[in-house]
């Protein structure tokens, strides 16, 4: 498998090919040809193909996919046969939902240790995993191997956080903080905000409402 020369923008489509597969094999389908993947997925066949191929072609001429196989294959490809130890740096509403979240672990990721700076969440149990204070973190990175440590404070926070982290090892951040970390090269950092999808929402729908303003004038 030659994981470095598939482009990034396949590797953004996998997450949706895999969710899809993950679909159909809940529903017993066998096998499915590109052209149906492509009908249900409004890719284009030929897109499908072109994307499937970089792995060295699961499609068999004539018989289309083997949905498991093909699942199973992209979830190797996404790193998702393995299992990942992710720490929740923030323990508020969004540090709690992600928490509260059964279907990472699906995925294999799994929630170790949640931390905040309220002394009032101590203690508390979400799903089985107690809020430590955060200045536990440092010993229990120490003791524990994590892969993956979400951010969920406040942005002013989040930047001093993520260089605490970075100091004790951590390599991979999910951020969810509205603030760019800038951190050395080698540490991964994959920014996640919900306002920045709505803004392309908001655009489109402004679009859309010129569109019609337009339309009504002709
Ligand atoms: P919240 O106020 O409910 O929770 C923040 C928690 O962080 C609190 O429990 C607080 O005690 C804790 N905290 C503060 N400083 C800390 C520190 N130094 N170390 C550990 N814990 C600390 O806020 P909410 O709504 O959960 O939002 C959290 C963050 O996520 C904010 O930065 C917010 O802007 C962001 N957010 C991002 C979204 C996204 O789409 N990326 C969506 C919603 C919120």
């Amino acid at each position: 498998m030659h994981e470095k020369e598939i482009s990034l923008a396949v590797i953004q489509r996998l997450p949706r090919y895999y969710r899809y597969l993950g679909e159909l094999l809940e529903n017993d389908v066998v096998r499915i040809s590109s052209k149906e993947l492509s009908e249900r997925m409004k890719v284009t066949a030929s897109q499908i193909r072109q994307d499937l191929n970089n792995f060295g072609g699961f499609g068999q001429q004539g018989y289309g996919y083997n949905v498991e196989y093909l699942y199973t294959e992209i979830g190797k490809i996404l790193g998702l046969d393995k299992c990942y130890n992710l720490i929740i740096i923030g323990a508020g509403n969004l540090g709690q939902a992600l928490a509260n979240y059964t279907d990472f672990e699906r995925r294999g990721f799994y929630i170790r240790g949640i931390f905040d700076v309220n002394p009032r969440l101590e203690g508390i149990s979400i799903r089985g995993t107690e809020i430590r204070m955060i200045d536990e973190l440092e010993d229990f990175m120490k003791n524990n191997t994590v892969h993956i440590a979400a951010l969920t404070i406040p942005k002013l926070k989040a930047p001093a956080i993520a260089k605490d982290l970075v100091r004790m090892g951590i390599k991979a951040i999910w951020n969810f903080a509205p603030t760019d970390l800038n951190l050395p090269g080698d540490v991964m950092v994959e920014n996640v905000h919900l306002a920045e999808s709505l803004m392309r929402l908001s655009y489109n729908l402004k679009a859309l409402e010129e569109n019609n303003d337009e339309s009504d004038k002709n």
